[in-house]
């Protein structure tokens, strides 16, 4: 396994995951990397984050095609989730349990909690660390998107090591973002930021305000993340789209996702589909049954209004809706319009329950739901037409065209 080198003292060291398809339940239908980096001089070793339990020895083959892995002085952990933690205890003892793991006080705490048994010798970071003549410096990110997190820069290249921050889920033998087009990062990107940081765009806000008042912006010329690529060629792009996400900003999208029992809420869900459509809103039809909640979830980020359809199982709502709106839930999404619809048998909770979860949301929900009670007809579809009417016009009265 061979190293990457990104400048003359700072090297990729981390592990591609070409298998892995579920990231703590959102799909990662093209794998991930797990990002790690060696600062070498003839000073000071220093590694920054380490990797997934499981893909060790790949990181200490790279580094050993630099030098002796027990030469490593010290470990710089930014993240202290399993992904870039879960290989830590290893590695500490294959290069010395007694050398200095630095993180963030709530990375201490953290990974002395993950790690109990570990015997790690674990510190709080101050404000900076010498790397070997070079001091490496560390940015509170607090909650993005773990208690720990932490960025780290070192100023005298202008290199930013930023964690889960502007990452992607993508395993390829490429590391740096001219080696691949916008057209095929711009998608995994947006999907990244929607399934795991849509909860904290505010403190995102906050950071890139920071970064910017403090100087630190302009100075960036390579930005290191824990996932994905290297940003060595225009690292303003990805801060600049992270500036717009972060807005929450809707367009003129509707998404329309639903389950089905007997076909009845699908038919539902193709004529409010084709109504909106028609409306000039662009609409995207996601049956449960073969899109996975992370995909949907991708498609509700930019989406104005989230329109979910469910039936009725036994006084609930079906499973799988159920679990979409959990998760959907847990992203926190800002500036939403909502409206539910579903089919049933007799009692008819499916659809009410959806309308309560998007009011709890705090969701924009301009009508009551839409039910049909056994197997709507072409002749029972005036009050689906009215609500998919009421919801185009508050999309179009709410949202300026692209
Ligand atoms: Fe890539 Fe939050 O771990």
């Amino acid at each position: 396994m061979e190293p990457i080198k990104i400048t003359d003292t700072v090297y990729w060291v981390g592990a591609i995951d070409y298998d892995i398809r579920d990231f703590h339940g959102y799909l990662t239908p093209r794998g991930s990397t797990y990002n790690a980096y060696l600062i070498v001089n003839d000073k000071k070793i220093t590694l920054i984050d380490t990797v997934k339990h499981g893909f060790e020895e790949e990181l200490l083959s790279r580094v050993s095609k630099i030098v002796d892995p027990k030469k490593i002085d010290q470990v710089v952990s930014n993240h202290a989730e399993m992904d870039h933690s879960g290989g830590l205890p290893e590695i500490m003892r294959h290069i010395g349990i007694d050398k200095t793991v630095h993180a963030s006080a709530m990375g201490v705490k953290n990974l002395g909690g993950q790690f109990k048994n570990a015997g790690l010798n674990l510190k709080a970071a101050g404000a900076s660390l010498d790397v070997g003549g070079e001091e490496l410096a560390f940015i509170e990110t607090r909650m993005i998107h773990w208690p720990d997190s932490m960025f780290s820069f070192l100023p005298s290249q202008g290199l930013l090591f930023s964690q889960d921050g502007f990452g992607m889920h993508l395993a390829c033998p490429e590391r740096f973002d001219d080696q691949i087009g916008e057209n095929t990062w711009g998608p995994l990107a947006m999907n990244y930021f929607a399934n795991i940081l849509t909860p904290y765009t505010a403190q995102i806000a906050k950071v890139l305000e920071k970064v910017a008042a403090d100087g630190i912006l302009p100075q960036i010329k390579i930005i290191c993340p824990d996932h994905g690529f290297v940003w060595r060629q225009n690292p303003g792009r990805i801060v600049e789209l992270y500036s717009r996400w972060v807005q929450q900003k809707p367009r003129r999208k509707a998404v329309v996702a639903f389950d089905t029992m007997w076909h009845s809420t699908e038919f539902m869900a193709r004529v409010l589909t084709d109504y909106l459509a028609g409306q000039g809103i662009e609409t995207m039809y996601h049956s449960l049954k073969n899109k996975h909640r992370s995909e949907v979830a991708t498609e509700c980020y930019e989406a104005a209004a989230i329109i979910i359809g469910s039936p009725t199982i036994n006084n609930q709502l079906f499973p799988s809706v159920s679990d979409l709106i959990t998760y959907i839930k847990s992203l926190k999404f800002k500036n939403k319009i909502g409206a539910a619809f579903g089919s049933h048998g007799w009692s008819g909770e499916g659809a009410k329950l959806v309308q309560a979860e998007l009011k709890a949301l705090g969701y924009n929900v301009p009508a009551d739901e839409v039910r049909f009670q056994w197997v709507p007809e072409e002749k029972d579809l005036e009050p689906l037409k009215a609500l998919g009417k009421l919801i185009a016009d508050e999309i179009k009265k709410t949202v300026d065209p692209d």
